[in-house]
């Protein structure tokens, strides 16, 4: 009987480890192979698919070599900030297939096939899931939702973002931005190191947006969330081990008692709220309290993704376009100029109706915008088989859309794609290029970023004012080496010299 139980125990032990060996097999080796069968027979091919890394060290090396030292002051920056896609593009062609460990992506930077996936075909894909850490910092809201709460959530924030309501914000913008330049005046001629400064100041206007008049309670959720948001991405950086988050080490007993205290303030702030509404404010706080269906949960998760998404991203145009502007001074004296024809030579703020009117500064933005994209590329899930174009993509799929490889193209943008010219924007957007969605720093479709209107008028209105107050340089210290770090940034920050106007 003995004998029986230990060749049973014998039996399992053997089935169980044939069943895990079948599945890694299958997994790591079998499908992978289908896969790029699959894609080869279409004539789409990349590098070779290695057991259980896929290219992984390949694309290592190459983003860490192209990353090694700083890089002349030219624009053409697809070799170094999307090193790997620029460099299999040269092999294997525009469309080719890429291994993130088991887990396939084909780079789909054709305007007409991104239309589809994005746009006219978009129900047949999905976001992909993000790993745990980046979730954490970049909270479980708009930029991750998916299906019917995704859209509820959407409906509900999007009066938000209405020109109407964000004009209301220019009065505390512009004053945000005469402080900030009050300072930098009586600092005297000094190197100022913007991507800071202006880090600050996009800080005060997302708070303004998202919590409105409880703008100085706002402020210190934000805060939690931004001691929060240190700890994930310093665990982002050092931690590699699955399930790492749920042990009770000091960052993620730290991490935990935030949460805890975040949750408390904002329900403390949304008791206060109600108390008081006056049911007129159209501010994210506002409008969640406001809805059905909604939890205390949902709205910090909400109040975080607001933070992540639009804090960085703004500060990083207003810092690439001063950049731009500093490095091209030709495009300072224009944007002077038509400043001086709409405003006439008045220091007040401009209005809703004067910013509408300053065209070339709208042209130097969306080329700061094209050349780079604080956000360089997104990817999409096929939910089923699909037809993209010509091609056959299994369910499962991961389309990769390289935005500032679009951004960055010859065939599309003409030879000096990577030369800063806003003149190209001069008839339009649509205009720009030889296919009127080459143009795509926010994304397009359902999911287009919803906090566009609100980015383009700070980094407007800040540009504006600076550029009636001071002219400026490039300091000496500055070097060019723009970065990805989940956005695009200048890795060595972005000292700039300012001449104050009255003193020429
Ligand atoms: C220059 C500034 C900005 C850039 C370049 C930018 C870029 C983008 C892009 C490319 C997407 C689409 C991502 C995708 O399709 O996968 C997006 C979505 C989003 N953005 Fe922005 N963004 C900016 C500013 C902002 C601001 C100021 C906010 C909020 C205050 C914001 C909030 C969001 C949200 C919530 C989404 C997800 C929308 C949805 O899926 O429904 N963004 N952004």
């Amino acid at each position: 009987m003995e004998e029986l139980l230990f060749w049973i125990k014998v039996l399992f032990v053997f089935l169980f480890t044939l069943v895990v060996v079948l599945k890694v097999g299958v997994l790591f080796w079998w499908r992978p192979r289908k896969i790029q069968g699959h894609f080869s027979k279409q004539g789409i091919r990349g590098p070779p698919y290695r057991f259980f890394i896929g290219n992984v060290k390949e694309i290592v090396g190459i983003m860490l070599k192209a990353s090694s030292q700083p890089m002349p002051l030219s624009h053409n920056i697809l070799p170094r900030v999307l090193s790997f896609y620029h460099h299999w593009k040269k092999i294997y062609g525009a469309t080719f297939l890429v291994w993130f460990g088991p887990t396939v992506r084909v780079t789909i930077s054709d305007p007409e096939l991104i239309r589809e996936i994005l746009c006219s075909k978009s129900e047949l894909y999905e976001k992909n899931e993000a790993p745990p850490l980046i979730k954490q910092l970049e909270g479980d809201g708009l930029l991750s939702l998916k299906g019917e709460k995704w859209a509820h959530h959407r409906r509900i924030i999007s009066p938000t973002f209405h020109m109407e309501n964000l004009k209301l914000l220019i009065p505390m913008m512009g004053r945000s931005v005469v402080e900030m330049l009050e300072k930098w005046k009586a600092m005297g001629e000094v190197e100022i190191e913007v991507s800071e400064w202006f880090q600050t100041l996009t800080e005060d206007v997302i708070t303004r947006t998202a919590f409105g008049s409880s703008y100085e309670d706002g402020k210190a959720v934000f805060r939690l969330q931004a001691k929060q948001m240190l700890l994930a991405a310093d665990a982002f950086q050092k931690v590699f081990i699955p399930g790492y988050r749920f042990l009770p080490t000091r960052r993620n007993i730290n991490c935990w008692k935030l949460d805890k205290e975040i949750k408390r303030s904002l329900v403390k702030l949304i008791d206060r709220r109600k108390e008081n509404a006056c049911g007129s404010e159209k501010d994210l706080l506002g409008l969640m309290i406001e809805a059905s269906n909604v939890t205390v949960d949902d709205i910090v998760e909400e109040c975080k993704t607001f933070f992540f998404a639009g804090k960085h991203t703004t500060s990083n145009l207003l810092t690439w376009t001063t950049i731009l502007l500093a490095m091209h001074p030709q495009w300072q004296v224009r944007a002077r100029e038509e400043l001086l024809s709409v405003c006439g030579g008045s220091r007040e703020i401009p209005s809703k109706d004067d910013l509408a009117k300053l065209k070339t500064l709208s042209m130097i933005v969306n080329e700061s915008l094209r050349l780079y994209p604080p956000t360089i590329a997104t990817i999409r899930r096929a939910k089923a088989d699909v037809e993209l174009g010509t091609f056959k993509i299994p369910c499962g799929t991961e389309l990769l859309i390289p935005i500032v490889g679009v951004h960055h193209d010859d065939a599309t943008w003409g030879s000096d794609a990577s030369e800063f010219n806003p003149g190209r924007f001069s008839e339009g957007v649509s205009r720009a290029a030889r296919h009127p969605l080459a143009f795509i720093p926010f994304g397009m479709g359902v999911r287009t970023c919803i906090g566009q209107n609100l980015a383009l008028l700070q980094t407007k209105l800040t540009l504006a004012i600076i550029l009636n107050r001071f002219t400026f340089t490039l300091a000496p210290t500055y070097q060019h080496a723009p970065t990805v770090l989940m956005l695009l940034y200048p890795q060595f920050g972005a000292p700039i010299l300012f001449q104050p106007l009255s003193a020429l």
